[in-house]
């Protein structure tokens, strides 16, 4: 096969779909891969590393989009790369299409066949190339929410860790998955006050036996979101329905409750995010203010860190990426349920529940497509 490996052009995102070491995976396993020139830039990965592992380095984000059979990008494709796309074109990428309707749309008129990174699922229910990027998102939330605090932010300038003879910051954590938890874990090392929510007992036993006695575990309802969410000087948002649009747990009537300067760091923003003020901001403009509250809601936070970023991505998408490329489609979805799951179109067929649902569009259940 070949594959193409396109420059992000979203802003400020800096990371790159495969690394030097997975252009030689590739090219190992006979594959041609088409990395456009300076893709890898923003992680410190130079052109003439991806020449040395046998990559084609080619001069526009076009040659690799065109010639290409498999598509791995980061990111969504954006309308300027709509054009792009094609009938039978493989796209591997985050798609979060439940959040995007135009985009869902465009997928269907173009006959793309798009497998989204977020909704591999493995049979245990986890989601193993959201994993990585939720850990960083998580641990984000609290470098960036502490930012949000500070007074020039518009934050009630609160340093979370508190100081000698005064309290600390109060954090509320919606989600004890992955983000959550990771956020939970940074939080409490900050040394502030942190309770944790979710609808799942087995996330919250978790977190309470690595963690307890430094944070609270609550059960998720109406009550205890209201009094942790009105009594938090920054709330993070990391609740997920998989492929569905974000349950909203923080009302408009809700935040105007909250304390004024606090903050919301709303990291399920990529599925429509949980409060009913959130809407998606960029890491160039990344806060506003609301109903007094401060919002952080950027959908692609780990593109600031991009170093980790792009090894953490990689590590966890390449052995998929590989299978498709070897195998091709259907087979490999045939022969991996995980990689199945992560259909999302298939010519103008919507072949995932969650964005059918989404969008009331009929779906088509996956094992029927490559049946
Ligand atoms: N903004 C970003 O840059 C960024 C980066 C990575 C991930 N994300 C997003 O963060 C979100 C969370 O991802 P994750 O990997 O942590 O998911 P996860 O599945 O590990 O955790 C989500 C948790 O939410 C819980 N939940 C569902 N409904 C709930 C409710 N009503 N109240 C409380 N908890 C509830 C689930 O039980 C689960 O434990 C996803 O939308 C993901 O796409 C965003």
């Amino acid at each position: 096969m070949i594959v193409g490996v396109p420059k992000e052009i979203k802003e400020e995102e800096n990371r790159v779909a495969v690394t030097p070491p997975g252009v030689s995976a590739f090219v190992s396993h006979g594959h041609k891969v088409l990395v456009e020139k300076g893709a890898g830039g923003g992680s410190g990965l130079l052109d003439r590393s991806y020449e040395a592992c046998g990559a084609i380095l080619v001069d526009s984000a076009a040659e690799a989009w065109e010639e290409a059979d498999l598509i791995m990008k980061v990111k969504e494709p954006l309308p300027s790369e709509y054009s792009y796309l094609r009938p039978g074109l493989l796209l591997f990428t985050y798609l979060h299409l439940a959040a995007s309707e135009e985009l869902t749309r465009v997928l269907l008129e173009k006959r793309v066949i798009s497998i989204g990174y977020e909704t591999i699922q493995l049979d245990d229910g986890s989601l193993p190339l959201l994993t990585p990027m939720s850990e960083i998102a998580g641990r984000l939330s609290l470098q960036v929410g502490a930012w949000c605090l500070q007074a020039e932010n518009g934050g009630r300038g609160i340093l979370l860790g508190g100081a000698s003879g005064v309290r600390p910051g109060k954090v509320a954590i919606l989600g004890a998955g992955i983000s959550g938890s990771s956020a939970c874990q940074v939080a409490a090392g900050m040394g502030a006050y942190v309770s944790i929510l979710d609808i799942n007992p087995a996330k919250l036993r978790y977190v309470h036996d690595i963690l307890g006695g430094y944070v609270t575990t609550l059960m998720s309802n109406r009550a205890n979101v209201e009094e942790e969410a009105v009594d938090a000087d920054l709330v993070i948002g990391a609740v997920l329905i998989p492929g569905a649009k974000a349950p909203k747990l923080l009302p408009r009537s809700l935040v105007r409750l909250m304390k004024p300067g606090a903050a919301i760091v709303d990291i399920c923003i990529d599925q429509g995010g949980c409060a009913e003020t959130s809407r998606t901001t960029t890491h160039r403009h990344p806060i506003y203010v609301e109903e007094e509250v401060v919002h952080y809601c950027v959908a692609n936070m780990p593109a600031i860190v991009p170093y980790t970023s792009t090894y953490a991505l990689t590590n966890a998408t390449l052995s998929y990426g590989l299978e498709i490329a070897d195998k091709g489609f259907p087979r490999a979805l045939q022969q991996n349920s995980a990689l199945a799951r992560g259909l999302n179109t298939y010519q103008s067929m919507v072949t995932h529940a969650g964005v059918a649902s989404a969008f009331g569009l009929p779906l088509n259940p996956v094992e029927q497509v490559i049946a």
